[in-house]
């Protein structure tokens, strides 16, 4: 299959937009309070490519660098650790608004909660969240990885003291196993997406990635124009685009979502518009391992059907240019490392902004010199092979 860029719109004035209260500020608050307890929490790093930006075009280009989370390398351990610590807080009969780390280690807990196994399905960077989260309150963690997975990663993993193993299923079979697993072990499954049925663990799983965006709203120096997101299963995209929406409200800065070609669900039950999930199966071998999820998060897809703006579809090549410039940005501009599934959604933007066949995208999407976007960029070189054969080979050079 050929890739290619493919653009669904949808226009804002036209919808029914939902109750946002679970992402409100005063809630990411909350859920900023819980992570600085953690004695590891410091605040990622914000950084503003001026220059870059005038290079594209822009007016301002903001990435939030989350390879600096937790020492971990990628952002995805505020979910799991924020899902795990309400987990442990409602066994003790405890609100997580007054449970800090210092009590989910406590002896107390410890004698009233017990050892707990928590498992999950994961690319690799939910996976060490969760490890890292099990292993840093003594608890256990199972981790089933969906074939094709970095050895890098699997090692990562089994690094922070958890079993784990590379299976032979894609990511929502891989999924599936684990939740077998869960019922017949009695083990705690921390999913990070959602479906009937199960949909506490990963409301706080989306309610934990809040701590990013409020970090971000407390380093803008001024409300963005748009925002650029990356989807897997869409839960990171759902949680930021619910604190943003809550925020500015009908000031909401423009959303777009980027995924691979390859694993497009959310651009396909956007473009569907019938009120449907619809899914990618089979391999979905893109290089954005992280974004490689072929089934929807019913609550983030729930968000983005209601405030996301634009949907886009994009080749590898795209977030193989963004870890590129990022990693050489324009002159003065400080340097990002950025994994494949970090840069998908700033790549995606350069593309839109250098490639002439793109052209009326820009004005599809309001990008031009008074544009101020906000990007994240998710993961550092999570997979360092990969990393250096992009950027220091030209792997996936641009088409
Ligand atoms: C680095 C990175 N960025 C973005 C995502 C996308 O998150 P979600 O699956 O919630 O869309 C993931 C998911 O694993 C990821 O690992």
């Amino acid at each position: 299959m050929k890739e290619e860029f493919k653009l669904v719109q949808y226009d804002r004035r036209n919808r029914q937009k939902g109750d946002l209260s679970r992402f409100s500020l005063e809630n990411a608050r909350r859920v900023q309070t819980f992570h600085s307890s953690f004695p590891i929490y410091s605040k990622t790093p914000f950084v503003t490519l001026s220059n870059t930006a005038k290079e594209l075009g822009l007016g301002n280009v903001y990435i939030k660098d989350e390879s600096f989370r937790f020492g971990l390398n990628a952002f995805k351990v505020l979910g799991g650790s924020f899902a795990i610590g309400n987990v442990i807080a409602q066994k003790m009969g405890k609100s997580i608004e007054n449970f800090t780390y210092r009590d989910l280690i406590s002896e107390e807990t410890r004698r009233n909660a017990g050892e707990i196994t928590f498992v999950t399905a994961t690319d690799g960077n939910h996976g060490r969240g969760v490890a890292w989260t099990a292993s840093a309150l003594k608890h256990k963690a199972v981790v089933y990885m969906p074939k094709g997975s970095a050895k890098e990663r699997l090692e990562n993993i089994l690094g922070e003291g958890a079993e784990a193993s590379i299976t032979e299923l894609n990511y929502d079979d891989a999924v599936r196993f684990a939740h077998k697993q869960a019922e017949e072990n009695g083990w705690i499954m921390v999913q990070d997406t959602a479906w009937e049925g199960y949909e506490d663990i990963p409301l706080w799983i989306m309610q934990g990635y809040a701590t990013m965006a409020y970090e971000a709203y407390t380093q803008l120096a001024e409300r963005p124009t748009h925002i650029f997101l990356q989807a897997g299963v869409a839960s990171m995209a759902g949680a930021v685009t619910a604190f943003f929406a809550s925020l500015y409200k009908e000031e909401c800065p423009i959303i777009t979502i980027v995924e691979p070609n390859k694993a497009d669900c959310i651009f396909r039950t956007a473009e569907a518009m019938d009120g449907k999930l619809h899914y990618v199966t089979g391999e979905m071998d893109t290089i954005m391992a992280g974004l490689a999820c072929g089934e929807p998060c019913s609550i983030g897809w729930d968000i983005l059907k209601e405030y996301g703006d634009n949907f886009i579809s994009c080749p590898d090549y795209a977030a193989a240019q963004g870890m590129r410039i990022l990693g050489n940005p324009a002159k003065g501009d400080e340097r990002i490392i950025s994994g494949e599934s970090g840069a998908a959604a700033f790549g995606c933007l350069t593309e839109i902004m250098r490639n002439p066949s793109l052209r009326e995208w820009k004005e599809k999407l309001m990008l031009d010199e008074n544009a101020r976007v906000l990007c994240f960029s998710t993961e550092g070189d999570t997979d360092q092979s990969g990393y250096q054969s992009i950027v220091w080979d030209g792997a996936f050079p641009e088409k």
